[in-house]
């Protein structure tokens, strides 16, 4: 049975694809510096080890304690679009370097499975809507920019020393499971927002923008389930499990359906009973009007497709573990 490292296990989606490669039968080591993550969101079957990527001590000691991970699953990174406009270093040099630094270690530890997470931040112009994997990058900022970095570190790993790799670029994460969810501070995403507005915790949502060239003047998202995306993840590592496997080096993963945040808004409405009164406010730096992935390539090597494909179903997972959660895991 082969042992998966998780960077960034106790994450919003590092912590539920633990789960999900728990419930599949993989044995789990989640490493995590618990700067955003929560100890409470590891499965307790999955080994634990505290650490930071930044500490190259930390992920020898780690590959020490077990020295038969075979695979990685790396979400350990700094990950909000608007910080990085403001910090652009923290993105570019901090999530390089500790990429850069668990594969300095594992790759001798004779790691070859490894999947990314990364983004669809690397599309700010698309050609084409669906956005098909072969669409020109352009990061639309430094974080999309440093997960490009960290997918061009895996291409020079794979050529130079065989590292079999997927690049997995998820457009809005979203949804949550009874038992773990999403719980950032601050939390900047539209859902848990507009969930945080159906709590009584924040007055209103402000809509940053309604005047884009959009149908209704607000940004479209392609929301993806958390669950669907850590299913994905099983996939492709499990795939690249046979060194003959032929897959791709990187795949977009949503439902191929953009929603607005109206149309988020009113599902928020039917599924918590809340008016949820909005403002708008200006539009926020840095957002394109529009996203909508093509998953087909997904679908055709990796046998996947989403099963949350409703706005519904998605804002009802959600709102199940926010309401039950209402300070997340500071219960
Ligand atoms: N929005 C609001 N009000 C809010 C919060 C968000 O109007 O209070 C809007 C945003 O402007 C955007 C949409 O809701 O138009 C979705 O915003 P999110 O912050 O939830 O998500 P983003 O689309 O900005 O970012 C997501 C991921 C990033 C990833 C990016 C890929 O969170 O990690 O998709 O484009 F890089």
């Amino acid at each position: 049975m082969s042992k998966i490292l998780v960077t960034g296990g106790a994450g919003y989606i590092g912590s539920i694809t633990t789960a999900e490669l728990i419930a599949a039968g993989h044995r789990v080591v989640v490493f995590d510096n618990l700067y955003q993550g929560h100890r409470e969101a590891v499965h307790p079957d999955a080994a634990f080890v505290q650490g930071d990527l930044a500490r190259p001590d930390d992920i020898r000691a780690l590959f020490a304690q077990h020295p038969d991970i075979d695979g990685i699953m790396h979400f350990a990174s700094y990950t909000l679009v608007g910080e990085s406009m403001q910090q652009p270093l923290k993105y570019l040099r901090d999530n390089l370097v500790n990429a850069a630094n668990l594969l300095e270690v594992a790759i001798p530890a004779g790691v070859r499975r490894f999947i990314l997470s990364s983004t669809a931040n690397l599309f700010d112009k698309p050609e084409r809507i669906p956005i098909e994997p072969d669409e020109h990058i352009i990061p639309g900022s430094p974080y999309g920019e440093s997960k490009f970095f960290i997918e061009r570190l895996l291409h020079w790993h794979k050529e130079i020393y065989g590292l079999r790799y997927v690049c997995l670029r998820y457009f809005n994460a979203c949804g949550d499971t009874p038992t773990i969810g999403e719980d950032h501070s601050p939390e900047t995403h539209l859902i848990p927002i507009v969930l945080q507005v159906a709590l009584g915790q924040r007055e209103r949502l402000t809509i940053f923008g309604d005047d884009y060239p959009t149908p209704d003047g607000t940004c479209v998202r392609d929301y993806i389930h958390v669950v669907d995306i850590a299913q994905a993840h099983i996939r492709a590592i499990n795939l690249l499990a046979d060194p003959l496997t032929k897959i791709q080096s990187h795949y977009n993963l949503g439902n191929g359906r953009g929603f607005s945040i109206l149309e988020v808004i009113d599902s928020a409405r039917r599924i918590t009973h809340h008016p949820i009164p909005t403002e708008i406010g200006p539009r926020r730096a840095g957002d394109p009007a529009l996203l909508i992935a093509s998953s087909e390539a997904a679908n055709q090597d990796l046998g996947w497709t989403p099963h949350f494909t409703d706005l519904d179903a998605i804002m009802r997972s959600a709102w199940e573990w926010h309401h039950t959660h209402p300070k997340g895991y500071l219960q």
